[in-house]
């Protein structure tokens, strides 16, 4: 397979519009900045995605339960949860170029840079010294990568303390100290840094002022955690059990750049499971190693995932790590996995005056049980799925000569169309009359296609950049003898097989279980 080209992301921002998976929410009117709409084929991906998800979870564990909870909750909720007083970013603007940016990001780039000149130096000495090269020891001894090492590892550390302290004094004073420039402008001229709320707000019914200020959620976790006892009672769980749902979640991102992985309203898929206490980094442990075999199992490859410990706690947190996903700007986090202690059912618990303890019958005692939480993004899922898999690559065509192609080579479980069905030839009537019974049988089990304009080729160029893994052809043959072509995307192999087989053959590749049985 091809390697991806330097301009890898812009590609696959053009691709994702020309193919119909997403376009910019109101391009008529010049677009809404960090909002998407899934176009036909992005909705079928990301269904399949969330479907993925909800079996890995539900389907595959007796003890987690499915919710779908209002967006609307109670103001109070968000109070508890922290997110009123605590879910904030630190704000900077610059004066020259007026851009407005995350003050801990701008602090998290400048240790990016010193990771890179680490890379480099090794990458140089890996080409001087050839098979002789330890790195691991030329890490731990060259002066120059020690010395970037302490840096990195001393700057990081004072943002964690000043982020955990919401100290946004010592945050510009960071910035001014490590002579960051606005990476737009190259200015050095900052304002101080703030705090700023990321929720939206907006009024309930004619309420006016405070009374009715309802906020859309940042997180759909606090619809699970509200409903706990609902969901215990109704579906008669013991500890340890989990519930999960997938929904929106809005958030007024300061920078909201890099596409789809950062926006302003996006789906969240995440799962709350209700633990003894005590027993709280055991499960960690667990959901962090599921939660891994889920993307392995979705075909990304391992070099692709990465566990990327927290430094910076969440105000709700004892223990949180990343799995970062190599997006094509880098590292950068894909999903979510805390031990949220009992903060939160604390928190409600106290602001409602309502008990929310699980009574253990073999401890014999009534507790507020506590949490472990993974959490991950649909949409940088999808993300990273556009990401490995759209490939620009030189096949043989018909006549044997090179050609370059571009695939979508999706897992095919994942993919937004599963066959294409296209007669040889669209002024026959007996081909298009046999590729629409056909197309009519197999609708019952897949998403299908009916294609019958252009020449064969084209058609099958078209599949392969949406990800389609099987297109069957009908021609002459079909007439005669009941069979027809299957070709398969990657290997680009057609088969003559006939109609009776054609579900058997797709199954056997598209069933979600080809996902579901990597988890174990
Ligand atoms: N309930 C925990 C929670 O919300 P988080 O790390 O803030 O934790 C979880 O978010 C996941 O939601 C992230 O790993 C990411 O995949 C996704 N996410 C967060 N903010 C996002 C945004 N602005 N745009 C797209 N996805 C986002």
């Amino acid at each position: 397979m091809a390697q991806p080209p330097a301009d890898h992301f812009k590609k696959l921002i053009a691709h994702s519009k020309e193919y119909g998976f997403i376009f910019q929410s109101s391009e008529i009117y010049d677009g809404l900045s960090a909002v998407y709409d899934y176009g036909p084929y992005g909705v079928e991906l990301k269904n399949n995605i969330k479907d993925c998800w909800w079996a890995a979870m539900v389907q595959m564990h007796e003890n987690i339960v499915g919710l779908d909870a209002a967006i609307f909750m109670h103001p109070k909720t968000w109070k508890a949860s922290g997110h009123v007083d605590a879910f904030n970013d630190p704000l900077i603007d610059n004066k020259d170029s007026n851009k407005r940016y995350r003050a801990d990001q701008l602090i998290e780039e400048y240790i990016d840079k010193l990771d890179e000149k680490i890379g480099k130096e090794v990458e140089k000495a890996a080409k001087r010294f050839g098979d002789t090269f330890d790195e691991e020891l030329f890490r731990n001894t060259n002066p120059r990568i020690v010395e970037y090492r302490q840096k990195a590892e001393s700057i990081a550390h004072r943002l964690a303390t000043y982020m955990s302290a919401s100290d946004m004094a010592a945050l510009k004073n960071l910035i001014e100290e490590l002579e960051i420039t606005d990476p737009e402008s190259g200015s050095r001229n900052w304002t101080d840094v703030r705090q700023f709320n990321l929720m939206f707000s907006t009024q309930l019914g004619n309420i006016a002022g405070e009374e009715g200020k309802l906020y859309l959620r940042p997180e759909t976790a606090q619809g699970i955690f509200v409903n706990f006892l609902n969901v215990q009672k109704s579906t008669r769980q013991k500890i340890p059990f989990g519930i999960a749902q997938i929904g929106k979640a809005f958030r007024n991102e300061i920078v909201a750049r890099q596409f789809i992985f950062r926006m302003r309203e996006f789906e969240q898929m995440e799962m709350q499971f209700f633990v003894r206490p005590g027993e709280e980094m055991q499960w960690y442990e667990y959901w962090k190693n599921a939660r891994m075999r889920w993307h392995l199992a979705m075909g990304t490859p391992q070099e692709k995932l990465r566990f990327k410990d927290h430094d910076n706690l969440a105000h709700y947190a004892n223990a949180a790590v990343d799995i970062q996903y190599e997006f094509p700007f880098g590292f950068k986090e894909m999903e979510g996995i805390h031990s949220r202690t009992d903060f939160d059912l604390s928190s409600h618990q106290m602001l409602s005056g309502k008990k929310l303890q699980y009574f253990d019958p073999e401890l014999n005692e009534s507790y507020v049980p506590y949490v472990v939480e993974t959490s991950v993004g649909a949409d940088r899922t999808f993300l990273a799925m556009l990401s490995q898999s759209l490939v620009e690559e030189t096949v043989p065509d018909a006549e044997g000569n090179d050609s370059t192609r571009t695939v979508l080579t999706l897992h095919p479980a994942l993919s937004p169309v599963k066959v294409a069905v296209l007669p040889f030839l669209h002024h026959k009537d007996e081909l298009t009359n046999a590729a629409r019974d056909v197309f009519n049988s197999l609708k019952f089990s897949f998403q299908c296609q009916y294609d019958e304009h252009d020449a064969i080729g084209r058609r099958y160029r078209r599949q392969d950049a949406i990800g389609t893994p099987f297109c069957v052809t009908i021609d002459f043959e079909t007439i005669e003898n009941n069979t027809v072509t299957i070709r398969e995307r990657d290997t680009l192999r057609q088969e003559r097989v006939p109609i009776s087989r054609i579900e058997e053959v797709v199954r056997q590749k598209v069933d979600i279980r080809s996902i579901l049985s990597g988890l174990s």
